[in-house]
């Protein structure tokens, strides 16, 4: 068993009978709703899941969970998800697959946000080894680009190559991936972004996960 799987593992033993379950998006994501399907065929497990992307959707549906849409609920008992960086105040940069705007909503409302990770996600500061994902309105992307080049950020909106030309999210947002000077904290960068018109979400989610989990060589660890 890898690092991530046990990780989600763990994240499962979370999961009570009768809550509300959000799904995040990526690998170790996806080892948390195979573990949620297994308990629910062989331990009984009952719970209704609601997912965070179409694709997480879809791995729900696949495995027979119970699954509601989002604009059915005001907020939900548990969600868990995976990042893409994880710095030590516990602030996250997600997106790399650009999804981020149902993830952040339900990292919000839920009760508890369990992030799972590797250790490989542990940095320092946010940006530290990828761009942030930035989901602007089409029609207000060179205003917003221009915005945060005011603010220091250098980047380009992401390429869609198999269609020849911008990447357009699953809510029809481009997406800008900027890196900013790495001595802004990331509460400040989380105001700068939520500050700057035309944009739409996106991938710092400042101080939101309650419990981290961490797997570092087959051991868990909780922070
Ligand atoms: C998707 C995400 C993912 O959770 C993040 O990219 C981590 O993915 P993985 O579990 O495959 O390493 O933020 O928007």
């Amino acid at each position: 068993m890898n690092d991530k799987q046990l990780v989600a593992l763990r994240a499962a033993q979370y999961v009570q009978n009768g809550m509300l379950v959000g799904l995040g998006t990526g690998s170790t994501a996806n080892y948390f709703i195979e573990e949620l399907a297994r308990l629910t065929r062989e331990q009984g497990l009952r719970c209704t899941t609601i997912a965070s992307s179409a694709i997480s959707a879809h791995k729900a549906q696949s495995l027979q969970l119970p699954i509601v849409a989002l604009e059915h609920v005001a907020s939900i008992d548990l969600y868990v998800d995976g990042a893409d960086e994880i710095t030590p105040d516990k602030t996250l940069l997600k997106g790399r697959g650009s999804d981020l705007v149902k993830e952040k909503l339900l990292a919000k409302a839920a009760t508890q946000f369990i992030a799972v990770a590797d250790a490989s996600k542990l940095v320092s500061h946010i940006g530290q080894n990828f761009t942030i994902p930035i989901e602007v309105i089409p029609f207000a992307w060179q205003l917003a680009k221009k915005n945060l080049e005011a603010l220091g950020g250098v980047g380009e909106l992401r390429p869609n190559a198999a269609k020849d030309g911008f990447w357009i999210t699953s809510h029809g947002s481009y997406v800008l991936d900027m890196k900013f000077d790495a001595n802004i904290d990331a509460n400040t960068l989380n105001a700068m972004l939520n500050n700057t018109p035309g944009v739409v979400e996106h991938g710092i989610f400042y101080q939101l996960a309650d419990t981290i989990l961490i797997a570092q060589d087959g051991v868990v660890s909780e922070r």
